[in-house]
């Protein structure tokens, strides 16, 4: 991790900040039809909390998830129950633009086996280009054991090299099943942007950047990627 792409901010609230102007930069220069894959945990919600008050083209945004938890759709562990609460729900985006996981199938193999059929049909082609990148915006977070979506450590999820989405174990809480995007899909993008804040992901982001093996640190987009990091999750303050 190169020191160019670290976009660092003294706390939660700046990092919002910082991260909605590069939400509006990369939507606004989108083209007719814009694809962005959200991500859910805890601190995303500042960042979409913000963007319910930004004017952006919404009818041609299109709205997908890196992962999902394995609960019912009005699950406050939902993580699209999360996004729509935070953002979806308060802007006008059409319906038929917002493209969840499923979580009421029989299985979190099937609604993995759905979302990579919606996400080719989407796309128009089972084979991902990389002259032509799948999403134009893709926003990661990061866990404290340096996991990103639902690709943790030791997962066989983390070399998944054909298929786009794959059902996944908790690592880390909540312990629910998990339906993943997978890397080749999350690097298919434009712009890439991790939001990482607070002390607890200090150990994680210091391995990050110094090379160690942690998931988080294995996404290579095609496109620009950017960490937005506060000084908690720098290890500067405690
Ligand atoms: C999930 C997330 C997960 C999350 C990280 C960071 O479903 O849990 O997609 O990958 O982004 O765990 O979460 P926090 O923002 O809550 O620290």
């Amino acid at each position: 991790l190169d020191d160019h792409h670290i976009n660092q901010q003294t706390d939660a609230d700046a990092l919002a900040r910082a991260a909605e102007q590069w939400f509006i930069d990369t939507v606004r220069a989108g083209s007719d039809r814009i694809a962005v894959c959200l991500t859910g945990g805890s601190t995303p919600e500042r960042l979409y909390r913000l963007l319910q008050a930004v004017d952006l083209p919404w009818e041609r945004i299109h709205v997908f998830l890196s992962d999902e938890r394995f609960v019912p759709p009005d699950d406050p562990r939902n993580n699209m129950s999360m996004a729509r609460r935070a953002l979806l729900d308060h802007v006008a985006i059409p319906t038929n633009n917002v493209h969840a996981i499923s979580t009421e199938t029989s299985s979190p193999e099937e609604s993995a086996r759905l979302y990579e059929a919606e996400l080719k049909a989407f796309y128009g082609a089972d084979r991902l280009d990389p002259e032509r990148p799948l999403f134009d915006l893709v926003l990661n977070g990061m866990g404290d054991d340096g996991h990103t979506a639902s690709l943790f450590p030791g997962s066989p999820a983390l070399v998944e090299a054909e298929r786009w989405a794959v059902a996944a174990d908790a690592g880390m809480e909540p312990h629910v099943p998990r339906v993943t995007l997978t890397f080749p899909v999350l690097e298919s993008c434009r712009a890439s942007g991790f939001l990482v804040s607070g002390a607890s992901k200090a150990v994680a982001l210091d391995r990050v950047r110094k090379g160690e093996h942690v998931p988080a640190a294995r996404l290579k987009p095609v496109g620009r990627l950017t960490w937005f990091i506060d000084r908690a999750a720098a290890g500067e303050q405690r």
